[in-house]
């Protein structure tokens, strides 16, 4: 990736979106920031890939259950792109615990718990990692916004 504002980051719309019908609003905050899909899918996801995708969580005490609300229904994947995409998301989303994130961030407005609505990969690393995990090549749009002009100054661009 060698434009700046081409960082990539994982999102999972978690069973709770899905369920409490709040999917629009959450990837909403995201189109308003100016990050960019470029991948969007439903899935329902497997004890195998959840074990994975959780693996250095398998020690703690909450590992089978977060493996369990994760499968309670399908689940809605997003590739996002932008300028530090990986740290703007993670504060779009907020602390892990509803009620510690702060208000104004989607876990600080829609969760209480851990019950918490929404998963982001939490290091650049982590996201190239999470995105191979759940989108192939071609699942993966690159194509141009004529919007990139405006939301971005030209040497964030380059
Ligand atoms: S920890 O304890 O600091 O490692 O937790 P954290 O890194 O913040 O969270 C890791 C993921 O586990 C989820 N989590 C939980 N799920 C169910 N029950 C409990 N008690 C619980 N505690 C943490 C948390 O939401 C993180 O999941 P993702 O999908 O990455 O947000």
């Amino acid at each position: 990736m060698k434009n700046k504002n081409k960082e990539r980051t994982l999102v999972i719309l978690k069973p709770d979106a899905l369920q409490r019908g709040i999917l629009g609003q959450i990837i909403e905050r995201f189109e308003r920031k100016g990050l960019k899909i470029v991948g969007l899918k439903m899935a329902k996801l497997s004890e195998k890939i959840l074990a994975n995708h959780y693996s250095h969580h398998r020690k703690k005490p909450f590992f089978k259950n977060l493996k369990e609300y994760m499968k309670f229904s399908p689940v809605v994947l997003m590739v996002l792109e932008g300028l530090e995409a990986v740290s703007v998301v993670r504060k779009i989303v907020g602390a892990t615990r509803g009620f510690e994130a702060e208000a104004g961030s989607i876990r600080g407005d829609f969760a209480l718990g851990t019950r918490n609505i929404v998963h982001a990969s939490d290091s650049k690393e982590a996201a190239k990692e999470e995105i191979k995990r759940f989108f192939s090549k071609k699942e993966i749009f690159d194509y141009p916004r004529l919007i990139e002009e405006i939301i971005y100054a030209e040497d964030e661009r380059s």
